[in-house]
């Protein structure tokens, strides 16, 4: 019998994580969590509602549902593309270094992660949300390759930014993502660090799968 394993996918915003996994879930016939969209749906929640809705997380329910794509789901709403809004992106991190959204976020993700045959996404998986998974990758680019890659999915998107103002806010968002005081976003001891600067998409998810097959015990 084939086990199933988890992967950890962490790292800086826009390094490609998120393409990724979900390629390497589809091979695998893994689940795939994008714990980002859970901390922008939270954000969401708070541009609407006030700070009153950090303390009231109970009964907030988030979850994602494979549609022709995958959409994610705030109780029964469909929030896959406001939560990528430039007023969700830019107060997101303010967000995520809330204690209480973070022990409820973190929990809801431990929870999924028990059946293994998992492929999670984020700052802190590989160090505090799953710190036994089988696999952890570390991935890395530089600012600008990152934001250039973001550029092309706002164009797709209709969005004309700048990329120079892109490159700054990336820059932002990682020193606030590795300087909060919990879970910041940091490499964990044992996490595979892949530079995806000069890679493809193909190159980097070849390279996962290799791994991930070497852990499970298949070739
Ligand atoms: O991956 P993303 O850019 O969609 O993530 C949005 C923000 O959510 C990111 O700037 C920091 C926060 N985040 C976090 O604190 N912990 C995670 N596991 C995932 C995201």
């Amino acid at each position: 019998m084939i086990n199933k394993i988890n992967i950890a996918i962490d790292g800086p915003a826009a390094a490609g994580k998120s393409t990724i996994s979900k390629r390497v879930a589809e091979q695998l016939n893994y689940i795939y969590i994008d714990t980002g969209a859970m901390y922008r749906a939270v954000t969401l929640l708070y541009i609407e509602n006030g700070k009153d809705i950090i303390n009231n997380l109970g009964n907030v329910e988030i979850s994602f549902k494979r549609q022709d794509s995958n959409r994610v789901f705030l109780n029964d709403r469909d929030v896959t593309d406001e939560i990528r809004s430039q007023a969700v992106t830019a107060n997101v991190s303010e967000v995520s270094s809330f204690e209480e959204v973070r022990n409820y976020l973190v929990a809801m993700q431990q929870k999924i992660g028990l059946e293994k045959g998992v492929v999670m996404d984020g700052r802190d998986i590989g160090t505090t949300v799953l710190p036994d998974a089988e696999l952890k990758i570390f991935m890395q680019a530089s600012p600008r390759v990152r934001a250039e890659r973001r550029l092309l999915e706002e164009k797709a998107r209709g969005n004309n930014i700048d990329l120079d103002k892109l490159t700054s806010q990336i820059i932002r968002r990682d020193e606030l993502d590795m300087s909060r005081e919990i879970s910041p976003l940091v490499q964990a001891d044992d996490a595979v660090l892949l530079d995806t600067t000069e890679l493809s998409i193909e190159d980097v998810e070849a390279h996962i799968l290799y791994l991930a097959k070497q852990k499970i015990g298949v070739e």
